[in-house]
């Protein structure tokens, strides 16, 4: 079964069916992640740091390529309201300007 590993959330650990954005697997699981725009693909506020795994992902959407042009979406992130991860893990952590002030963070 598919997994996502959030690093700077003490490792938190969620399952996945396969197939589904990060961010959907998170949500299924209660994990609260910022996504302003609603998951549509017009911000970057739900961008993720990968750590391991980019090949486990689909391959980057226009929106993605947009923002990737933009200089908005370095080449080790991905907007995980549009990367959909199929099999394998997935090493991930939040950046620092999408932490949210609620939750506290490993680093
Ligand atoms: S929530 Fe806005 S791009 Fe993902």
């Amino acid at each position: 079964m598919p997994k996502i590993i959030v690093k700077n959330m003490s490792n938190l650990q969620v399952k996945t069916e396969g197939n589904t954005t990060i961010l959907t697997a998170l949500q299924h699981s209660q994990v609260d992640w910022m996504h302003a725009c609603g998951a549509k693909g017009r911000c970057t506020t739900c961008k993720a740091i990968i750590l391991k795994g980019m090949n486990n992902l689909n391959a980057p959407n226009l929106h993605e390529k947009r923002f990737s042009q933009l200089g908005r979406l370095r080449k080790n992130e991905r907007l995980s309201c549009q990367a959909e991860l199929g099999e394998g893990e997935l090493e991930i952590e939040v950046p620092n300007s999408s932490k949210l002030p609620h939750i506290s963070y490993s680093y």
